[in-house]
């Protein structure tokens, strides 16, 4: 048995990917740009049995045993690690979360880079974080970015070699956290890969592309400058820019509640009559992800633990890349 384990971070996209250029190899319509995240990661370890006697793919998330139809997604992950390793060795695979599904935090881009990094480790292929970020790719574009620790980018690229993220800043280079309002822990009925689809029948997708690449350029600069006065305004504007196309899609994408509406409201309150530094972004959900430094973490989880409509409230710092650790989860 061929074993490794791999934990590695979620990541909030400042520039978001959404829509597909190539559905089949997840090739973007345009780069998007990312922090991975400390505080919120997954734990996968896959041991393939090299015995042969395995008939299919087991899956354990957070201790339950998946049904054949949730595991297919994954099974197809492990189909390209067996292409390239010219295998057709079946594995367990055991992964966990250290935050709740459905919490606006995206488990499939911490879950397909940990399965990923520890599917090739445990196959012995040597790939460095490039080829390995090009895999992940495959099976969940913002996958790709969870391979880099801190600030990351994914060149959209034009084919499965070059449509790979690469660092720019590691974690160190800026305090900046992400607090995380939910609103719904509910499971969202559509996943991103079918909206990604949908995108094309957006009348607003040309727009926000016509547009996306002044906004990376804002948003490398505000990074590597530090200023978050400069980085909040084009986060915010994509992300509405990003709903509106989903909003305006066929079939239409609708994915806020009146919370989301509520928090949104409230961090401009906030940050016009109070002066409080913090700044928006919506994944394909309702739940608001707050951006801010450090110092006022403490101050928005506060005011945002008084909305009415927020469940609960999960905090990340930016974090690492991957790691292999030598304690498995089987
Ligand atoms: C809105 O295709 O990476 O989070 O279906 O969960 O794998 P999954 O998502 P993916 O799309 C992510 C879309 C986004 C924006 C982003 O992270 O860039």
């Amino acid at each position: 048995m061929s074993i490794a384990t791999a934990r590695v971070g979620s990541n909030i996209a400042f520039i978001k990917y959404w829509g597909v250029a190539d559905e089949t190899l997840n090739i973007p319509l345009s780069n998007s740009i990312s922090m991975t995240l400390a505080d919120a990661h997954t734990t996968t370890t896959v041991a393939w049995d090299d015995t042969g006697v395995l008939e299919r793919d087991v899956f354990v998330l957070d201790g339950a045993t998946q049904s054949t139809a949730r595991s297919q997604r994954l099974t197809r992950h492990l189909d390209i690690l067996r292409d390239l390793a010219g295998v057709e060795w079946r594995a367990w695979v055991t992964s966990e979360n250290n935050f709740p599904t459905a919490s606006g935090i995206a488990s499939s881009a911490s879950g397909f880079a940990a399965l990923t990094v520890a599917g090739c480790a445990a196959l012995g292929l040597e790939l460095d974080a490039t080829r390995l970020s090009a895999i992940a790719r495959r099976s969940s574009g913002s996958a790709s970015r969870s391979l880099f620790g801190g600030f990351v980018e994914w060149a959209q690229g034009d084919s499965d070699e070059t449509s790979v993220a690469f660092p720019l800043h590691g974690p160190e280079h800026w305090d900046l956290w992400d607090v995380v309002a939910v609103v719904s822990g509910e499971e969202k009925k559509l996943s991103s890969a079918g909206g990604h689809l949908l995108a094309k029948t957006s009348p607003l997708l040309d727009g926000r592309i016509a547009q996306v690449d002044g906004w990376l350029a804002e948003v490398r600069a505000a990074i590597a400058e530090r200023d978050l006065h400069r980085l909040g305004p084009v986060i915010e504007l994509d992300a509405l820019a990003m709903h509106s196309v989903m909003m305006t899609s066929t079939p239409s994408l609708l994915y806020w509640q009146p919370g989301t509406l509520e928090i949104l409201q409230a961090v401009r309150r906030w940050r016009e009559e109070d002066g409080l530094a913090v700044y928006f972004t919506i994944d394909a959900g309702p739940n608001v992800h707050l951006i801010c430094e450090a110092e006022t973490a403490l101050e928005v989880e506060t005011r945002l633990g008084s909305l009415r409509s927020v469940e609960r409230i999960i905090t990340s710092r930016p974090g690492p890349g991957p790691q292999l650790l030598d304690e498995h989860l089987i």
